[in-house]
């Protein structure tokens, strides 16, 4: 891989999946791992990220300086590019002269700004300056803050910039990056989705081996892909589950039952286990705590299904597998909850030993699973789940980014109406009411939820819009008019969100006319609602979900 040598900015992540959108598997590594540490990974190239700090503070996060004698090549950014020319013998300096935001340079020479218009703009953001840069390194670019603004040097495979290019205000930037890794490191583009559905099939292969593993559906793109992932790894062993919550959206299980089945091709069982989590959840207000109970009632819904999935891959073999799947899933509906434990006692329960989980790299980060990020949410899929989980965990997309697994999703041939779908938490509606969950409740913002997708659909924002969750303010009460009368009802809040990784987020500005329509319908139609509010916070300060 390249590693992206995190220096604790916020930015590595995103230069890490930049590398990858020049089709180079990269990932991030803490700066404080030793030359030792990161041969053993392989590396093809290094990228040292930007930093919060100065190199001159006290606590500057350094580097191993063996790291610079590995003969790797290596791309400096920001404060990476500080700390590469301060290794290598340039000069750093506390010029006084801060640049931050949007700054021209000017390119003087070299590969990595070749075609590129000798002035153009780019995404500043520092305080000391490289003042000379290492002997050898021949300066390609200059600003007005930063004298030295990018070197490199062929003969070392070396080049840095001060500014970030892996931010989209530098709109050059992704190009700088690809002709380092191309042109200046030599590195050939090879992490495209046909390899890297390659690659997972056959690492899900090795890990389940002859073994038997359930995946339970969400209605979302990443349980969709991960399931066909493991599908197309080890056939009718998987079997899918797709567990009705009752905290789904309209249609939401009619699609499932029908599209995804059929274009996952694995056999389906839906457990109608709504009054098992609903019962759970009463009176439930504090997010994480509904987070945990549905990611623990999740498992115990797969649990129960074990027994059916057993039954299923015993019949499946020999017979049409597609069709027999469509059939059982229909059944295994009827003859869902209390029954399926009964019907278990038959089967070896147990021998289904895996448990597909669609989890991404970025749920992975946010729940802790980073070198030293905090916890900001417990995702259902990760950090929710209990301590007594009795399944091994698969996670084909642990390593990817959404738009891989989109890409991933196209490569094994399934439709647009599921890779295209927008993202939809694991605990559903569950984290879309704030209050306690209910089913009038969840009746009330599903009403107002369908509105919503109905009419952004037709305003043609699918794809302009990351998400919109649609939020049941259900604690709250304002007082409106309504025909003669007073009223007292919730609140709805929109949330339109544009985003890349949903890692950082900004609030769509959704045309006014399209808004109106939204909430002339939803206080017209939804009972109960006589307000809607729109949600204008970026992420960060605040997350995608209220909840
Ligand atoms: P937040 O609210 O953390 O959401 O900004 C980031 C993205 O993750 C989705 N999300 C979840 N997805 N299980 C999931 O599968 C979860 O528990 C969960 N919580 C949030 C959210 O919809 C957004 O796309």
């Amino acid at each position: 891989p390249v590693l992206v040598v995190d220096f604790g900015a916020q930015y590595a992540q995103l230069i890490a999946r930049r590398v990858r959108e020049a089709h180079i598997y990269s990932e991030v590594i803490p700066h404080t791992a030793t030359a030792a540490e990161i041969e053993a990974k392989n590396p093809v190239a290094l990228v040292l990220s930007g930093g919060p700090a100065s190199v001159y503070a006290e606590d500057a996060p350094s580097l191993d300086p063996a790291v610079f004698e590995l003969g790797l090549p290596m791309f400096g950014i920001c404060y990476g590019f500080q700390t590469m020319a301060r290794a290598l013998g340039g000069e750093v300096s506390q010029t006084g002269n801060r640049e931050y935001g949007r700054t021209d340079v000017t390119v003087t020479g070299g590969a990595l700004h070749a075609g590129l218009p000798e002035a153009h703009p780019v995404w500043m953001s520092h305080g000391d300056a490289v003042t000379a840069a290492p002997a050898g390194f021949e300066v390609t670019a200059t600003s007005a803050g930063a004298p030295v603004a990018a070197f490199e040097c062929a003969e070392r495979r070396m080049a840095g910039v001060q500014y970030h290019p892996e931010v989209l205000h530098s709109p050059h930037g992704q190009q700088v990056l690809s002709r380092f890794l191309t042109e200046v490191a030599g590195l050939e583009p090879s992490w495209t989705a046909a390899n890297i559905a390659e690659q997972l099939i056959e690492s899900v292969r090795e890990q389940i081996g002859e073994g038997r593993a359930i995946c339970g559906l969400s209605g979302g793109v990443d349980s969709a892909v991960a399931a066909a992932l493991v599908q197309r790894a080890i056939g009718d062993r998987l079997t899918c589950v797709f567990v009705d919550h009752g905290l789904l959206r309209a249609g939401e299980r009619e699609q499932v039952e029908t599209d995804f089945a059929s274009a996952i091709g694995a056999p389906l069982i839906t457990l109608d286990d709504s009054e098992v989590f609903l019962g759970h959840l009463a009176d439930v207000t504090d997010p994480e705590t509904k987070r945990k109970i549905i990611g623990r009632e999740f498992i115990r819904s797969f649990e129960r299904a074990v027994a059916q999935a057993l039954e299923l891959q015993g019949q499946g073999t020999g017979s049409g597998a597609g069709s027999a799947g469509a059939a059982a899933g229909a059944d295994a509906d009827s003859a869902a909850g209390a029954d399926s434990a009964s019907a278990g006692s038959s089967a070896s329960a147990g021998s289904v030993d895996f448990l597909v989980q669609g989890t991404l790299y970025p749920d992975v980060v946010e729940s802790g699973g980073g070198a030293g990020t905090a916890t900001i949410k417990s995702h259902h899929n990760v950090g929710g789940l209990p301590d007594d989980v009795e399944f091994t965990l698969v996670e084909p997309l642990r390593l990817l980014f959404k738009d891989e697994v989109r890409a991933v999703g196209r490569e094994l041939g399934l439709p647009e109406s599921i890779v295209g779908r927008h993202p939809f938490p694991g605990p559903g509606l569950g984290i879309r009411i704030v209050g306690a969950v209910d089913r009038e409740r969840l009746d009330t913002l599903r009403a107002a939820d369908a509105i919503v997708r109905e009419e952004m659909t037709a305003a043609g924002l699918d794809n302009s819009v990351w998400q919109c969750p649609v939020v049941l303010l259900a604690d709250v009460r304002s007082v409106g008019v309504q025909g003669d009368g007073r009223t007292y009802g919730h609140p709805i809040v929109l949330r339109p969100v544009s985003s890349e990784d949903a890692m950082t987020a900004d609030w769509t500005r959704v045309p006014y006319e399209t808004l109106a329509l939204i909430s002339n319908r939803i206080t017209n139609e939804v009972p109960d609602v006589n307000r809607v509010v729109l949600d204008i916070t970026s992420k960060p300060p605040g997350t995608i979900e209220w909840e």
